[in-house]
């Protein structure tokens, strides 16, 4: 891959950051204190590109690409993770309809998403299903030229302001991960209802809801790609989801340096800055030094992508590095702030609650691992 940013690339990483500056930082703690979804910004976002970064131009998408998304989440994770987690969802519920929806669905669905005049959301987690998809047990019955849905699915990101669902559900009598498919379902369809609120530790201005399907009708032209793709669907799409939750990871880390740096040149201690001390400059020599690694493995998944290469296995080494150190780099910055850090009123306190999601959601570490290892072992 190019290690040298386009001007494009460089451009949208600069629009992406003055956006952040002036819309999403300065609100930031207050958001997240009162657990405000934002879907006003969420809105401008879809106006500047933001929600339709790997669609072509022709279904309204910004065609920027996805190193040029990486490095826009980036920036928008910096400022505030929550809405970065909607940004990645919203741009991972175009993938389905891009690579297998038919025209129709591209134009009724496609278009909206990806010029952010509607806002999707990926449904595939269950009570009983997390790292195993293929244990879903939300129901779609065939019955003449419409489906009928029953089920739940849990921990939906911004599921209570989606316009469009993105859902995998059973449909065949295979057990496991053939007999599934995938199906758009629109807000406001008869039997499909939004259900509990959770209540997180982190990531708190993002809403995250559990969806509730009860004889919920689906009409059949809503059945995305062929009926029993639905398990290969939602991979394809978490491969694209993956690279976005490391993108967010490496803006958290980078909100962290910030953070440490700030303080540590500030805080005096023994009669001296604590940024002389050899223990807090090894810190942030660590911090900077896995946020450029996990930069670059993220920049060369995406480039993988754009390239029209198989990125799977680039795609989890991304999101296994740069989540598990932008837990260890909050947990550094957040060890330079002392007791200071353990208070609310400093920005570490949220960042290192914020940091914990990503090494769990669209896939755990120990799931990032078992793809590496498996696609290794393939050769
Ligand atoms: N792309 C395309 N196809 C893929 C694929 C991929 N990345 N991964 C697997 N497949 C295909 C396989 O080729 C195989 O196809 P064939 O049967 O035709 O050969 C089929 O899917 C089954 O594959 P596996 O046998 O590997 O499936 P498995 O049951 O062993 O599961 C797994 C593999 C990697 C563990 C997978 O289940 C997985 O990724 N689990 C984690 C799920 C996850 O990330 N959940 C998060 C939900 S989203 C979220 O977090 C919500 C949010 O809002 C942020």
């Amino acid at each position: 891959m190019a290690f040298q940013l386009t001007a494009e690339q460089e451009m949208v990483r600069l629009m992406a950051r003055d956006f952040a500056g002036k819309e999403l930082g300065p609100s930031a703690a207050v958001r997240e204190r009162d657990g405000i979804f934002p879907l006003d910004i969420i809105r401008k976002m879809g106006e500047l590109g933001l929600l339709g970064m790997m669609v072509p131009s022709a279904y309204s998408g910004s065609d920027a690409g996805a190193v040029s998304y990486c490095l826009a989440l980036q920036e928008i994770a910096a400022a505030c993770a929550s809405t970065a987690v909607s940004m990645s969802v919203a741009n991972l519920s175009t993938e389905p309809l891009l690579k297998f929806g038919d025209e129709s669905q591209k134009q009724r669905y496609l278009v909206p998403l990806a010029s952010g005049k509607a806002l999707g959301c990926f449904a595939v987690t269950e009570p009983g299903a997390g790292s195993d998809p293929g244990a879903l047990l939300l129901r779609a019955e065939e019955k003449g030229d419409r489906y009928l849905l029953n089920g739940t699915k849990v921990f939906i990101t911004h599921g209570e302001y989606a316009d469009v669902v993105n859902l995998v559900a059973r449909t065949g009598p295979d057990k496991g991960n053939k007999g599934l498919s995938a199906f758009i379902v629109e807000k406001g369809a008869p039997g499909f209802s939004v259900g509990k609120r959770e209540d997180k530790m982190g990531l708190r201005a993002s809403n995250t809801v559990e969806l509730v399907f009860e004889d919920c009708l689906v009409p059949a032209e809503n059945l995305v790609g062929r009926a029993g793709q639905g398990f290969k669907i939602a991979m394809t799409a978490l491969d694209s989801g993956r690279i976005g939750i490391a993108s967010q990871a490496v803006g958290i880390a980078r909100a962290c340096l910030k953070e440490a740096l700030a303080y540590a040149k500030e805080r005096r201690q023994f009669g001296r800055s604590i940024s002389s001390f050899q223990a807090t400059q090894w810190a942030i020599s660590d911090m900077a030094t896995g946020i450029e690694a996990a930069h670059l493995l993220t920049l060369a998944a995406a480039d993988d992508k754009d390239h029209g290469l198989p990125f799977t296995q680039a795609a989890s080494m991304a999101k296994l590095f740069a989540s598990e150190m932008a837990n260890r780099a909050a947990y550094q910055a957040l060890q330079i702030h002392g007791g200071y850090g353990y208070m609310k009123e400093f920005k570490i306190e949220r960042l290192y609650r914020d940091a914990r999601a990503t090494t769990i959601y669209e896939g755990t570490s120990e799931i990032q691992r078992l793809v590496i290892a498996r696609e290794l072992l393939r050769g």
